[in-house]
């Protein structure tokens, strides 16, 4: 049998260079298995709680990119969370059984408290945040979660409210999810540190050929290099870093001429954005070729939803069952 699968996007803005080849090339590896990829649209309301935000523009946003990335729809279930109902139902009924400690402690929660100052967290649902995550992936029995690393806490939290949950009701509902990490290395952001729309620095998977031109022309490069004469140092330049994904065949060369001033950043950049452009340049077809069919985007959100719905509903019952709600 397939592996289950499951893992989720929240819907806060597009996705990034950074999401394509870390969480976006770790989805299209499992999606030949039983894989489900969810929009978060609920998780996303956590933080985007003032009703400022167009939550149902973002998930087609995601739901693009995922296409976008190559993601097959014929291949994997793509839905939006708040489609299945049982993902609140499961999360109500784990609320009971999760002690208030367990999500205090949570370090992605103190982190993103510290981090998004300025916005009203201190809510019941931000703090209950991974409890949804945990209905997320127990509703649909999953065996293997595609995460970045900062989600470990979150599966933690989740292995501990399911054996919690068969401790208490004398049950053997879920399985224990287990991560998939990606291998892929960090991606950096235009300006070397790690590429995140809070920090203005990325390369989106709609940017156009010549956006991104621009963008890597004000790229930060080795900052001690002021003149074309001087030594440079590759190490420490993520334009260099850059190279080592898209040029590989080059790299040796490159490095060399930095070292030996024999060649400028201008001309160094330009030859690794042609080949960034074109690693996106099947990206963005797809993007454009998937953002003139919105008839069948919401056609294939509807099929995913009725086919995670499907799972769920069986789920939610052995529940209410072990629970005692029904007999
Ligand atoms: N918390 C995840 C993130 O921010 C998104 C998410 C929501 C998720 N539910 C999930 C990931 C279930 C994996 C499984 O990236
Ligand atoms: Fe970076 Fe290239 Fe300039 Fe060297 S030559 S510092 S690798 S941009």
């Amino acid at each position: 049998m397939a592996t289950r699968v499951l893992s989720g996007t929240r819907p806060t803005g597009k996705l990034h260079l950074g999401h394509l080849l870390g969480a976006l090339e770790n989805y299209k590896k499992l999606q030949g298995q039983d894989a489900f990829f969810m929009i978060a649209d609920l998780h996303a309301l956590t933080t985007d709680n003032e009703g400022k935000t167009d939550v149902a523009a973002n998930v087609f946003e995601i739901v693009i990119d995922y296409l976008a990335s190559g993601l097959d729809p014929e291949k994997c279930t793509m839905f939006v969370q708040s489609e299945v109902l049982e993902h609140a139902n499961l999360a109500l009924l784990f609320s009971n059984i999760t002690p208030l400690g367990w999500l205090e402690r949570n370090p992605t929660y103190k982190d993103q408290i510290a981090e998004l100052k300025g916005k009203e967290l201190h809510t019941h649902g931000f703090l209950g945040y991974p409890v949804l995550q945990a209905a997320d992936i127990a509703i649909y029995k999953a065996e293997k979660v595609p995460v970045g690393e900062d989600q470990l806490p979150h599966l933690e939290l989740t292995r501990e409210i399911i054996r919690r949950f068969h401790h208490l009701y004398k049950a053997n509902i879920f399985p224990e999810p287990e991560a998939v990490l990606t291998q892929a290395p960090k991606v950096p952001g235009l300006d070397g540190r790690k590429m995140s729309k809070s920090y203005d620095n990325c390369i989106y998977l709609g940017d156009s050929r010549e956006t991104v031109v621009k963008k890597i022309k004000g790229m930060m490069t080795d900052p001690a290099r002021k003149l074309r004469e001087d030594k440079g140092n590759p190490d420490i330049c993520p334009v260099f870093y850059y190279h080592k994904l898209f040029n590989k065949e080059r790299v040796e060369g490159v490095a060399h001429e930095c070292r030996n001033a024999l060649r400028g950043c201008v001309d160094c950049k330009m030859e690794m954005v042609a080949k960034l452009n074109e690693f996106l340049d099947p990206v963005r077809e797809r993007r454009e070729s998937w953002m003139k069919k919105k008839t069948e985007i919401r056609q294939i959100l509807d099929k995913g939803a009725r086919r995670a719905r499907e799972v769920a509903s069986s789920t939610y019952r052995q529940v209410l069952q072990a629970m005692g709600l029904v007999s």
